[in-house]
């Protein structure tokens, strides 16, 4: 099988891993990838948002499938017109990608299927949203509508913070145009989880969950990122949980899609708040999570591309993936100034003697070939540390000292991943 895989991060450098392993590939190519990804993949420089391009790049090559690995090019119609063109695509259409695209939108979704969640309010008009934060009262959740990198999301602890929020999100827009709408929310209060199934459209097949660490700063402080950190599985996570996530939130989220003409394949990652009174939806995204991906791609069993060939061609039911009871764990590197503006072009070392610990795979996110064929840092996140091992803190371990081992100045990363699980901080060594 042919394989186009859409993306240049972490999350895709975690795919491609998996991807060129299985017995089914005979090519591989990324647009655009990533030095790390090169490894895996034949990177070609066509945009993840082109699509006019990755369609007709597909098209000469007789690519079998192509993966998307972003939300960004599915909302504007990948799957589409890939669809148009003959070629299968692992990813929703633009349409059933609204389910990350609108925050309003899901939410009108799950309350249609009956989906349990936060109680939730939207508004075009600042005036009004900030009447009915005062109504309300703090905490409360403020939310852009559109896209915003993971950073539309305002959690504030006061009203004053949520009406800041609303100045800056719909008056500033400092997120453009998603900012026109905002969506208002009740602070859901518990363990996040981030949890995901392949879907055909009508059938789901539950894969692994993880516990992303979305703020910047060490014991969950700072503005929130795309994601720190992760581990899988959350001991929070029971089985039980996830017949009821699938049960309660994914079917029934797949039905009404189906009822609304608009049926949902590819990879629906379920974010949970697990409160005091069980499950509650805080969004939808229909990708992998980034670093999630690399966290669940570690401990995976069995054949990923088979499994995505079969949600895209409704045969799911014939998939058997499994999960190694040993956890994951991975440590993100961002650059100086993330999650906003980083300090790029500075020179990355070490990735080899990083990727030697045991244990350790080194996933390549942000980063380029400098002037002199070197890796430098060119986007906010940059490295992903993922290792496995017999346990929690064995695997936090093994990332930590692999962090160590890379040489770069501008790096950072938090020192405290997984520690909803692993209350006691271990050894860890100076980067
Ligand atoms: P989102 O982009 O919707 O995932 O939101 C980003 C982050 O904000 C989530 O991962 C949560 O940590 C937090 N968040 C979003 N919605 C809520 C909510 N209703 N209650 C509590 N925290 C929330
Ligand atoms: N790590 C969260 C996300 O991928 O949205």
């Amino acid at each position: 099988m042919k394989v186009l895989l859409v993306g240049g991060g972490g999350r895709e450098h975690a795919l491609a891993w998996r991807i060129a392993g299985s017995p089914l590939l005979t090519r591989l190519w990324c647009a655009p990838g990533n030095p790390g990804i090169a490894q895996h993949a034949e990177c070609v420089p066509i945009g993840a948002e082109d699509i006019p391009a990755l369609v007709a790049f597909a098209r000469e090559q007789a690519v079998d499938l192509v993966v998307a690995g972003p939300e960004a090019p599915l909302t504007i119609g990948l799957a589409d017109a890939c669809a148009a063109a003959g070629i299968a695509c692992f990813g929703p259409s633009a349409a059933a990608a609204r389910l990350e695209g609108s925050k309003a939108f899901t939410r009108e979704v799950a309350d249609a299927a009956g989906v349990p969640g936060a109680a939730w309010a939207r508004f075009t008009d600042p005036s009004a949203a900030r009447a009915y934060i005062r109504r309300t009262g703090a905490p409360i959740v403020v939310k852009a509508d559109g896209l915003a990198a993971g950073k539309g999301v305002v959690v504030a602890a006061t009203v004053d913070e949520a009406e800041a929020a609303i100045a800056d999100i719909m008056e500033s827009r400092v997120h453009g145009a998603s900012g026109a709408e905002v969506v208002i929310e009740e602070c859901l209060v518990g363990q996040e989880v981030s949890f995901f199934a392949l879907c055909d459209g009508t059938d789901a097949l539950p894969l692994a969950a993880a516990q992303d660490h979305k703020r910047v700063g060490d014991g969950d402080t700072g503005p929130n990122t795309g994601g720190m950190g992760a581990y899988s599985p959350p001991s929070v996570f029971t089985e039980a949980l996830r017949e009821e996530v699938m049960a309660r939130i994914i079917r029934p989220t797949l039905a009404e899609m189906v009822r609304r003409g608009t049926p949902f394949r590819g990879v629906i990652f379920a974010g949970l708040m697990i409160t005091d009174a069980g499950p509650r939806l805080i969004e939808f995204n229909v990708r992998f999570g980034d670093p999630e991906c690399q966290a669940l791609m570690l401990r995976l069993e069995g054949d990923l591309l088979a499994a995505l060939h079969a949600a895209c061609t409704g045969r799911l039911s014939e998939v058997s993936l499994g999960w190694s009871a040993e956890p994951s764990l991975v440590v993100v590197m961002a650059a100086r100034g993330y999650p906003g503006t980083p300090a790029k072009g500075g020179a990355i070392r070490g990735l080899d003697a990083a990727g030697a610990v045991p244990g350790v795979t080194v996933f390549q996110a942000g980063t380029a070939r400098g002037p002199e064929g070197g890796i430098v840092a060119s986007g906010g996140r940059v490295l992903g540390i993922a290792a496995r091992g017999p346990d929690l803190a064995a695997a936090r371990d093994a990332a930590y000292c692999a962090v160590a081992a890379v040489d770069w100045a501008d790096g950072f990363c938090r020192r405290d991943i997984g520690h909803h699980a692993l209350p006691h901080p271990g050894t860890i060594k100076a980067a």
